[in-house]
């Protein structure tokens, strides 16, 4: 199939490229490199030995989505562009609210004016809020989202259901991420966070690396095997290859599908850390810190609904999360080079 790719440069996209191009499908690339580079698709192409092209585009931008749309016609859009961090999204809601819904809602506008009416969209475990089952099911409700960021995963998914519903054309396919860690086994490419990364992995490599000191464990008073938080880890490899399995959703047209991605095992920061430390034989500091605010204590997955339909299921585990972190890491301790304003400081 022919694929448009929001997103396509960055952590999620860049190793989708290399899925979707090991099955056989083409893809086309829109990002506005806001939170990427454009080596992480040099490199991309190197691994899948094509050119892939690409087109320096916000989603916003109707005129330029339109030039793209009418070089090229798509069989489906998988849809990653989007601002993801979500403290940030609490100091800057309307940035969050207009990139994410206003750069959706034209690319959507756009998609079906051009007769392209399938869509694979990213969405989050953030929409369960703090979900009232565990292991979460796809049938769990949805919660209360503590932030902007998981606000705009919610509302943008009820506005594709609205449009599947009112149009029976449209194949809708809203992938609800765990948390994606791990790298390209290659070590090419990996997780490029700008400043100081939010998210656990970044932060553990990056200590790792010695670019800081120790990790900070947010909190360890949960309710917990050993009080600190549960998270459902998931290889951004096996994530990528959920989106080529959800291409069958799409074929067999799906209407409106939810899948959970994860693999249905939750992991403490410590046991994240154990394994990091015993798979990479390195040591790392850490001190314990007050609790992050919106921080749940637990959360993972169910994700038999993925292999019963799809026939896909998370194949590698934590310590492979943690080996390939660690070699994107150090061979890339800055990652792609470094960025300013989108553009790299230097090319490697
Ligand atoms: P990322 O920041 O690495 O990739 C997102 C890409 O979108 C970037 O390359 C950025 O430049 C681009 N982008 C942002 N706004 C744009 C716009 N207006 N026009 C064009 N391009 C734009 O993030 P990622 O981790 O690869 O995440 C991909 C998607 O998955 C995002 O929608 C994110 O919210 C979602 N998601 C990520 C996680 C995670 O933990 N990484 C978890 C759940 C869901
Ligand atoms: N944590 C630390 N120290 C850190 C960073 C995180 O102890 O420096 C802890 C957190 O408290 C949490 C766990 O590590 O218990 C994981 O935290 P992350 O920030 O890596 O991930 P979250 O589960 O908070 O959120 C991520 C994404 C969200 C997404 C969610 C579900 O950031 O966008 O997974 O997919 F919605």
């Amino acid at each position: 199939m022919k694929i448009l790719v929001t997103g396509g440069t960055g952590f999620i996209g860049s190793h989708t490229l290399v899925e979707l191009y090991a099955s056989g499908h083409e893809a086309v690339v829109v990002d506005n490199l806001c939170n990427s580079t454009q080596t992480a698709l040099k490199r991309v192409e190197e691994l899948v030995g094509r050119s892939i092209p690409f087109y320096q585009v916000d989603i916003r931008d109707r005129d330029g989505l339109n030039s793209v749309m009418n070089q090229h016609r798509f069989d489906v859009c998988i849809h990653f562009a989007g601002l993801k961090a979500v403290g940030e999204s609490v100091e800057k809601p309307w940035e969050y609210y207009e990139n994410n819904l206003s750069g959706t809602l034209t690319l959507l506008d756009v998609l079906r004016q051009h007769g392209c009416k399938n869509i694979i969209f990213s969405s989050s475990a953030t929409v369960y809020g703090d979900p009232a089952i565990i292991p979460i099911t796809e049938e769990c409700p949805k919660g209360h989202c503590t932030n902007p960021y998981g606000q705009t995963k919610s509302m943008l998914e009820e506005i594709m259901m609205d449009m599947q519903r009112a149009d029976k054309a449209w194949n809708v396919v809203l992938l609800r991420y765990f948390n994606p860690i791990g790298a390209h086994p290659s070590g090419r490419i990996g997780e490029n966070p700008s400043g100081i990364p939010n998210n656990l992995m970044p932060y553990l490599t990056q200590v790792a690396v010695g670019k800081r000191p120790e990790l900070g464990v947010f909190g360890n008073d949960y309710d917990t095997p050993d009080g600190t938080g549960v998270r459902d880890y998931i290889h951004v490899v096996d994530l990528a290859k959920g989106h080529v399995a959800a291409l069958k959703a799409i074929e067999s047209n799906c209407g409106c599908a939810i899948y959970n991605l994860g693999t249905g095992q939750g992991y403490s920061v410590l046991q994240l850390v154990n394994t990091f430390e015993k798979v990479n034989g390195i040591h790392i500091p850490y001190s314990i810190k007050p609790r992050r605010a919106g921080d749940i204590a637990i959360c993972y997955s169910n994700p038999a609904k993925a292999e019963r339909e799809l026939g896909w299921k998370a194949e590698l585990g934590l310590e492979e999360m943690c080996r390939d972190a660690w070699n994107w890491q150090k061979n890339n301790p800055e990652g792609y080079g470094g960025m300013e304003n989108g553009k790299l400081k230097t090319e490697n």
